[in-house]
């Protein structure tokens, strides 16, 4: 069975191979410094990103999660976004994907969020077969201006 727990310091050295696995699956690569800053704020309680860690029936790391609640013009209460999702390669099609969907839901209806969403590429079929089955296409189509 798979448990998800939120990120803590000591999950470091584990969180640190999904999330450049992850970086890697997106052909990025992002400088160390920015890596430290993400952890750093995700397991700080006071911080503003979340995340959540799965683990197999071995204790085993398999799959990692993060996400934010942000002030919304449409809501009195506002989203949350889910930013990043990586399941382990070796345990893919087993669920553990739904069910860190499902933990971030529960936490950001816990927060008082209105909705949860997330992005993904059109090209990502596998997990477009995911959230097909778990969420609404909002039909909504992204754009942005690279500021940096
Ligand atoms: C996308 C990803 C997180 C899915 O994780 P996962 O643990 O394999 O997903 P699950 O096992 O929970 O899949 C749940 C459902 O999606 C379906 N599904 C999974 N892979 C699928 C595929 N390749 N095609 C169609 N459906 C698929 C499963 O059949 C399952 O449906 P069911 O529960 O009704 O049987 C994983 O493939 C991954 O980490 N990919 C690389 C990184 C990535 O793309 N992250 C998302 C960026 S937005």
């Amino acid at each position: 069975m798979t448990t998800i727990q939120a990120l803590t310091a000591a999950d470091r050295d584990e969180w640190l191979p999904l999330w450049q696995a992850y970086l890697t699956f997106y052909e990025s690569a992002l400088a160390d410094d920015v890596t430290e800053s993400t952890f750093a704020r995700i397991v700080d309680p006071a911080g503003d990103i979340h995340g959540a860690i799965a683990r197999d029936d071995d204790g085993r790391a398999v799959g990692i999660v993060h996400w934010f609640a942000h002030p919304a013009t449409w809501s009195k209460t506002g989203y949350t976004y889910l930013e990043d999702l990586f399941v382990d390669p070796s345990v893919r099609g087993t669920g553990v994907g739904r069910a860190l969907i499902a933990h971030v839901a529960d936490a950001a209806r816990g927060a008082g969020s209105d909705k949860l969403y997330w992005l993904t590429a059109e090209s990502n079929s596998t997990a477009r077969g995911l959230y097909d089955r778990v969420a609404e296409r909002s039909g909504f189509i992204h754009y942005q201006i690279d500021l940096g």
